[in-house]
């Protein structure tokens, strides 16, 4: 029997690049995110690679749709060997301007659905006593960033969620663990929020970030994708993608120090 991934967020980025990379690697591939058009283009791809894969558009923030996607890709494929919780989104804000909207939508499909994706999938794994739960965090998991509270306490949340969850699964025979990406070369702007002071304020701040994410300083969905695919290979908690990793290894060990440089360096 073929060996079988679930990632959500599949349509394109990060998650295209891993379906596509485990597709190579020989595994048949379950594909989700909201919109099926760019999802079934990535469907056609694997076919062209001569692996199966099952698209399904699922909106992880609901869970009814979560199950229905779990139940036919059980029933498809009779495993899930791994599941890569990957759909998520982006936001920059001061708190003041995060609306309590705002907030529910970055909660809701940042951690409500890797929540919801775990929690229905999880008796399928202890019943096989095996699995790999990789969890696509943040280097804003990590580290805080700058008018970024709702972003990175979505993904300081899933930091904890793999950490914790690490130590009840792994002597049952499943292996959680977490992959933070630093600033990566997608197309995660397409659904950012970002929330100025003024018009002209908000458009300054979703043009730093457009050239932050296309320089040299970033990495490319391939690059994060591959670590993906090393963490499922090798015993490992988690990894750091790309330049975050300097200032997040700092920060852990000199927060202060290291919050003093960020906002000499971000002004
Ligand atoms: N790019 C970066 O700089 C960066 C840095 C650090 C961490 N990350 C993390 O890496 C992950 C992937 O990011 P990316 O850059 O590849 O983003 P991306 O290019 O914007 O892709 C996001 C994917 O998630 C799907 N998605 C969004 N909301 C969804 C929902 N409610 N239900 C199901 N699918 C949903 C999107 O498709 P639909 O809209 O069709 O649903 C799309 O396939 C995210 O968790 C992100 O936080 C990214």
């Amino acid at each position: 029997m073929n060996k079988t991934v679930l990632i959500t967020g599949a349509s394109q980025g990060i998650g295209k690049e891993t379906a596509l990379l485990f597709a190579q690697k020989g595994y048949d591939v379950v594909l989700a995110a909201r919109n099926s058009e760019p999802l079934n283009a990535v469907a056609n791809e694997i076919k062209n690679l001569g692996r199966q894969s099952l698209a399904i558009p699922t909106d992880i923030s609901d869970i009814e749709q979560v199950k229905a996607l779990v139940e036919s890709a059980i029933a498809t494929y009779g495993n899930i060997d791994v599941l890569i919780n990957n759909a998520g989104i982006c936001m920059t804000a001061p708190m003041v301007n995060t609306t309590l909207d705002d907030w529910h939508k970055i909660i809701d499909i940042n951690i409500w659905g890797y929540i919801h994706l775990i929690h229905t999938l999880l008796p399928h794994l202890l019943d096989r006593k095996s699995g790999t739960i990789v969890n696509v965090g943040s280097i804003g998991g990590k580290m805080p960033l700058p008018n970024m509270t709702a972003y990175c306490t979505s993904k300081y949340a899933i930091a904890g969620l793999t950490e914790t969850l690490r130590l009840e699964l792994e002597p049952k025979g499943i292996r959680v663990c977490a992959v933070h990406p630093s600033a990566t070369d997608s197309d995660f702007l397409e659904r950012a929020i970002f929330r100025g002071d003024s018009e002209d304020e908000t458009q300054k701040q979703r043009q730093q970030m457009h050239t932050f994410l296309k320089s040299p300083l970033a990495s490319k969905p391939q690059d994060v994708a591959k670590e993906i695919w090393n963490i499922v290979q090798h015993p490992k908690m988690e990894s750091i993608v790309g330049s975050g990793i300097f200032p997040a290894t700092m920060y852990r060990f000199v927060p202060g120090l290291t919050d003093w440089l960020f906002k000499r360096a971000t002004g």
